[in-house]
């Protein structure tokens, strides 16, 4: 062996330790324990600890109004306890600097995957399905395909790569008890995949106010970090806010909490490279004099978080999926159906859809 061949070869063990190193690094650091972080002592912790609120990583994507809530501190003191999560997170490259070169940004959004629909029409629409480290959202009104459409994507998520999955699991955010385990099974049959398997890698949790709602998503990161989980549903994100925030009074209070919830989400979705798909419901505007009535609940907050949205619609018996606002994809719809497989597409030679 040449000298040079044996430089390259040290060299060349040497990095392979050094990335071991810091996948071991990453791990640790995301079971990093709060006391870590200098001037938080055990009763700090401990309401933290109840608020659901583990690690320091569950500390950094949550906004430090929450975490004064939670510990009944000021702000200012708060905002120190996030700053030092986020820094220590930073160094040990789970999350991003403040500046960061372009290139960097680039490498990371090399890393997005997606996520089929199972729907060829959708998928096209989507450019190839859900992505991860993205908000999207499916509204509509009822009987549009909303929960369906997550139904389905409970069991796609868990197929292999070259079949359109990321061969991993789905949580299940219920806020409307509408998670139907059978219909899993039908889906997976009619795909011909095993409902036993498929239903244990997913996790549902029912929420039963939008506090709980909070809490639960605040949560998500003990269950991240047990399992491989790439895509967490909430159906529907905005009801129990809609529901218990009733009257102009309250208006702000709501779009207050519902930002929040949807700013954990967003960062929860780039920290761990996973897809977050929301339903929400539409309202009337009887001012709409021409095109459709029907807007999306939950105001400019909503519309402002979701990275994507899409817009469902009942066209006789099939749904028609609209890309709405989107910044790159092309103004378009797509005509599916809904089925034994969940949500499919709609067979060539049936007759034209009714828009
Ligand atoms: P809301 O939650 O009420 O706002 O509506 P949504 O948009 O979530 O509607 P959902 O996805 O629940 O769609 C309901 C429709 O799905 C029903 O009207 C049925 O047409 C269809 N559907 C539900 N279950 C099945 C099923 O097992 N087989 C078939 N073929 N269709 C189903
Ligand atoms: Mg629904």
């Amino acid at each position: 062996m040449t000298k040079a061949t044996q430089e390259e070869e040290t060299e060349a063990t040497e990095e392979t330790t050094e990335t071991t190193k810091k996948k071991e690094d990453t791990t640790d650091i995301l079971d990093t324990d709060l006391e870590s972080l200098p001037g938080l002592g055990p009763a700090t912790k401990k309401k933290l600890n109840d608020a659901g609120i583990y690690t320091i990583l569950d500390l950094a994507v949550k906004s430090p109004s929450e975490i004064a809530d939670r510990i009944g501190s000021d702000l200012a003191r708060a905002t120190e306890f996030a700053n030092k999560a986020r820094l220590q997170l930073v160094s040990a490259g789970v999350l991003e600097k403040d500046f960061v070169p372009a290139s960097e940004i680039y490498k990371k959004r090399l890393a997005i995957e997606r996520i089929s629909t199972g729907v060829k029409s959708l998928d096209t629409l989507l450019s190839g399905g859900i992505e991860t480290q993205a908000v999207t959202e499916f509204y509509g009104e009822f009987g549009s395909g909303k929960t369906q459409v997550c139904h389905t994507l409970c069991v796609m998520v868990q197929l292999p790569k070259e079949q359109g999955g990321l061969d991993a699991g789905a949580i299940y955010v219920d806020t409307e008890n509408t998670f139907r385990p059978e219909r899993i099974a039908g889906i997976a049959e009619a795909r011909g995949l095993d409902p036993d398997q498929i239903l244990s890698r997913i996790t549902v949790a029912k929420a039963y106010n939008s506090s709980h709602q909070e809490l639960i998503v605040g949560e998500l990161g003990s269950v991240l970090d047990k399992q491989k989980i790439k895509l967490v549903i909430v159906d529907s994100a905005v009801a129990h806010f809609r529901a218990e925030f009733l009257g102009r009074g309250t208006l702000a209070d709501r779009q207050q909490k519902l930002n929040r919830f949807m700013h954990m989400l967003t960062r929860t979705s780039e920290a761990r490279n996973l897809a977050v798909v929301v339903t929400n419901q539409v309202q009337a505007t009887p001012d709409a004099f021409f095109g459709d009535p029907n807007k999306p609940t939950g105001g400019h907050v909503v519309g402002h978080t979701s990275t994507y949205r899409i817009y469902l619609r009942k066209a006789g018996k099939n749904r028609i999926a609209r890309m709405v606002d989107s910044p790159y994809h092309p103004d378009q719809e797509a005509a599916f159906m809904l089925g034994s497989k969940g949500v499919d597409d709609v067979p060539e030679d049936a007759p034209s859809k009714r828009r």
